[in-house]
């Protein structure tokens, strides 16, 4: 039976920035996400599949082998931790910052400052490597609402262009991490596939470099 490769990609912002890329390596889905219910989409390469799933979701596929390849958000990726996984590649795509953000003034006095964040483990590290003691509140999204209602004194959110920390009366304080989306690879399929994998590799490369020489 001939090889295939699964490339594990999320709708939205991730999907519409890498579809140039995969269409660069001849890879061109026959299905639109946005309009399909399907899953795993056809590609115009036969034996190359595009699986649609969560943006979260997309190491841990990659992780177990149940996609060879995937584009995952470095924010993602730092929360996931990247066991099992290469990260051959920055493609640039999905660029923003990892902030703290929280209302403009003074921190807020006595006790330990509470932080929500879906990024627990990127917030954690960033406040013991300043050996501030945090109180760290999960939430799923929706970040800015918390200072706005006396849930946490500071969220630690993805910013871009500002707008939504601004329409919401916060401010972003500290930087933590530059973020754009990554190509990652399961550790036995650049093994077992490699030929195929490295191709694809070489010629994201190569329209990463072509787009940025534009
Ligand atoms: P999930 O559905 O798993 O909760 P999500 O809602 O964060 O994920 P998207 O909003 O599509 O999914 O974001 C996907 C990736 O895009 C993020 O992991 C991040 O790397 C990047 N990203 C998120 N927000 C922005 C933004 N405002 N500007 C640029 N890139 C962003
Ligand atoms: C992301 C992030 C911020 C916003 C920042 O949300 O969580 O809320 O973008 O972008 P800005 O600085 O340009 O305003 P997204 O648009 O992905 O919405 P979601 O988290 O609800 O999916």
């Amino acid at each position: 039976m001939p090889e295939t490769l699964k490339i594990a990609v999320s709708k939205g912002r991730i999907y519409k920035e890498a579809l140039p890329l995969l269409a660069h390596a001849g890879i061109e889905p026959l299905d639109d996400p946005e309009s399909s219910r399907k899953l795993i989409l056809d590609t115009s390469q036969v034996h190359v599949h595009l699986v649609i799933i969560r943006a979260t979701d997309v190491p841990t596929y990659v992780q177990y082998g149940a996609a060879d390849i995937g584009v995952a958000g470095k924010d993602v990726l730092m929360e996931h931790g990247g066991e099992g996984l290469y990260e051959p590649l920055d493609l640039g795509i999905a660029r923003c910052r990892m902030m703290v953000a929280g209302p403009e003034g003074a921190a807020p006095q006595g006790g330990r400052l509470r932080v929500a964040t879906k990024y627990l483990n990127s917030t954690r590290r960033y406040f013991a490597a300043r050996g501030e003691q945090v109180e760290l509140i999960k939430l799923y999204g929706s970040m800015e609402l918390a200072p706005l209602v006396g849930l946490a004194d500071r969220i630690v959110d993805l910013v871009d262009t500002g707008n939504t920390l601004k329409a919401n009366g916060l401010a972003p304080l500290e930087h933590i991490a530059d973020i754009s989306s990554r190509l990652i690879v399961n550790k036995a399929s650049m093994k077992m596939k490699h030929d195929l994998v490295t191709d694809l590799i070489d010629s994201i490369a190569e329209a990463v470099r072509t787009r940025s020489a534009t």
